[in-house]
């Protein structure tokens, strides 16, 4: 049976021994993991999560220019001279069908980096909830959830879809001896599962972003369940592991 064994607040709250060997979900609600998500279901090849420009530089050089794009932001902006910003409304079908992604972000694709030690990588958002949840129950392995956050912080989109993982995974009953990470998100889904969008819109990320993100970008991110896509990273490419068995 699965074991959901913590939730780090962000990228930086973890410790190597804290995910060696072990599943993680890495969520980065606002955007990264939506926009992930959003390309694969679209038909995007694949996706290289980077740390900074300079790899996402190293890694399209290595590549038929025909057969990526650039994608990323910087404080919520496209980066100059990428193809696309990091908005999941921008990676549609006509712009991402067979393409790789090149993806370099503030915090999500760094927190992919940090999570490296880990036996697995899946990446888990609202949009995919569903499939994320089904493959879950079908493991045997001990799974921790890593929230992105912002710059070190925690960030509220992304400990509620922690909170929503667990609450399915464990049919709304916490195990006793989860630790306070899983407890925390799990109470505040509890609390705040029936208004995500609103809870998401007053965030710390929507005020900062205000004018910069779109409302519509962050409405899109809260739907549940809207593609049955699970986003794995093996070899340093994200795929879509649902896609690969249909
Ligand atoms: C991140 O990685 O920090 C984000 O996804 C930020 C954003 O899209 O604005």
């Amino acid at each position: 049976m699965v074991e959901v064994l913590d939730v780090f607040s962000s990228a930086y709250s973890f410790q190597e021994e804290d995910i060696r060997g072990k599943t993680v979900v890495m969520i980065d609600v606002l955007r990264a993991s939506s926009t992930m998500a959003t390309a694969l279901y679209n038909g995007a090849k694949g996706v290289i999560p980077v740390g900074d420009m300079d790899d996402a530089s190293k890694i399209s050089h290595n590549l038929d220019s025909m057969s990526f794009l650039l994608s990323g932001e910087k404080d919520g902006i496209k980066i100059d001279g990428y193809d696309l910003g990091n908005s999941p409304l921008e990676h549609t079908p006509e712009s991402v069908k067979d393409k790789t992604i090149i993806l370099n972000t503030t915090n999500g694709t760094k927190a992919i980096k940090r999570s490296g030690l880990a036996k697995e990588i899946i990446i888990g958002s609202f949009l995919n909830l569903t499939s994320i949840i089904d493959h879950l129950k079908q493991l045997d392995e001990e799974v921790v959830l890593v929230c992105a956050g912002w710059r070190g912080r925690l960030s509220i989109e992304d400990l509620l879809c922690a909170g929503n993982i667990i609450y399915e995974v464990y049919s709304g009953q916490l195990p006793k001896d989860a630790k306070d990470g899983a407890r925390v998100a799990f109470g505040l889904f509890e609390k705040f599962g029936d208004d995500i969008e609103n809870i998401i819109k007053s965030s710390n990320y929507a005020v900062r972003l205000e004018g910069i993100v779109s409302d519509d970008d962050i409405s899109y991110c809260c739907q549940r369940s809207i593609m049955q896509v699970l986003p794995v990273l093996k070899e340093g490419i994200i795929t879509d592991l649902n896609g690969k068995e249909k």
